[in-house]
């Protein structure tokens, strides 16, 4: 039975796993309701819950408690009328055979997908050519690089037009050149139609850059929800500032109240100071004080925060990119 018209609704979603013994609370009641037509983003460390949350709406696995609709269907009574309409693509899968060049590959899955043989052809060319694998249709797809594979199973994921498409960290580890240009092709495939995207990222310029909202899950839990702006708007007790001073003193320490230096780098003969401060306003006493000491101000520039420093305030640590 349809439950509503979100593209994903959940309710208090849990999921534990049990590993040599131990209960791993993965997901630990998760409620997010993502619009049609959205582009969603779910931001989080490694470890915090994204593939497991997305693989309960892709209904490769079960919830051990709570409810999920995705573009209206129950995951846990209709599965099968989901994955009609979704599609489900996750960075550095090795889906696929080996032994098949990626053209027959991506053939055999349109007929998993039950698509036509000659519509599904005609998809696949065109695909091929937007993703710049055109040279590559004859390649096994075990000689394939990671960025090419990875380009190969979004078109996989495309295939069959989803109305809702998952993407589990679709760039990670690929290089900056396929990653943008992924990017790229997302946003605009998401405007058609009443199409929509929930993709799962560590990246944060990745997030703040796709999503029109997103969710920062930390510990199996959503803790802050919103557009990355708003999200931003959470550190914007502190204002950041650069300045770049000439003669800055070496040994001259800034103490006033609320200023907290973050960094000096000398460049060019002068340095560029990172400031924090309280308060906008600390800012003519911090002037005053360099002025004092025969530093000369060449460049001031107000610093907006960026999602990353939203998220450090939220989560009190940064992400680590060096997991996937
Ligand atoms: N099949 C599993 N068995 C045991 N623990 C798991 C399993 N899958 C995930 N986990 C654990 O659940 C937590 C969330 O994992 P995951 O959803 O993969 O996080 P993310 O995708 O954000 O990195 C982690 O602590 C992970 O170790
Ligand atoms: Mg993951």
């Amino acid at each position: 039975m349809k439950n509503n018209n979100h593209a994903v609704k959940t309710i208090d979603i849990k999921r534990t796993f049990k590993k040599s013994g131990k209960i791993i609370d993965a997901l630990k009641g998760i409620s997010l309701t993502v619009n049609r037509g959205e582009f969603f983003g779910v931001l989080g460390r490694n470890g915090a819950g994204k593939t497991t949350f997305l693989k309960i709406l892709s209904t490769l696995l079960y919830a051990t408690s709570g409810q999920a609709w995705v573009g209206g269907w129950d995951v846990q009574k209709d599965g099968q009328n989901i994955r009609e309409i979704i599609n489900l693509v996750s960075g550095g899968e090795e889906s696929g055979y080996g032994i098949l060049n990626v053209r027959e590959n991506l053939w055999m899955f349109s007929q998993f997908y039950g698509i036509p043989s000659s519509i599904a052809l005609k998809r696949i060319d065109n695909y091929l050519e937007l993703f710049g694998l055109k040279d590559q249709a004859k390649t096994r797809v075990s000689a394939l690089s990671t960025g090419m594979r990875q380009k190969m199973n979004l078109i996989r994921g495309l295939l069959n037009n989803p109305e809702i498409l998952f993407l589990d960290e679709p760039t990670v580890g690929l290089d900056v050149e396929s990653a943008r240009s992924i990017r790229s092709y997302l946003k605009e495939w998401v405007k058609e139609g009443d199409r929509t995207i929930i993709i799962t990222t560590h990246y944060m310029f990745e997030a703040d850059e796709l999503s029109e909202r997103l969710a920062i899950i930390e510990g199996g839990e959503i803790i802050a929800l919103g557009t990355p702006s708003e999200l931003k708007g959470l550190s914007q007790t502190e204002h950041f500032y650069e300045l770049t001073v000439n003669n800055f003193p070496e040994s001259l320490n800034v103490n006033i109240e609320g200023v907290q230096l973050i960094s000096k780098i000398p460049q060019n003969g002068n340095t560029v100071l990172k400031i924090k401060l309280k308060e906008d306003s600390l800012l003519s006493q911090l002037l005053t004080t360099l002025n004092q000491h025969g530093s000369k101000l060449e460049l001031l520039r107000k610093k907006e925060p960026t999602l990353e420093d939203a998220f450090v305030n939220l989560v009190g640590k940064s992400i680590d990119i060096s997991g996937a």
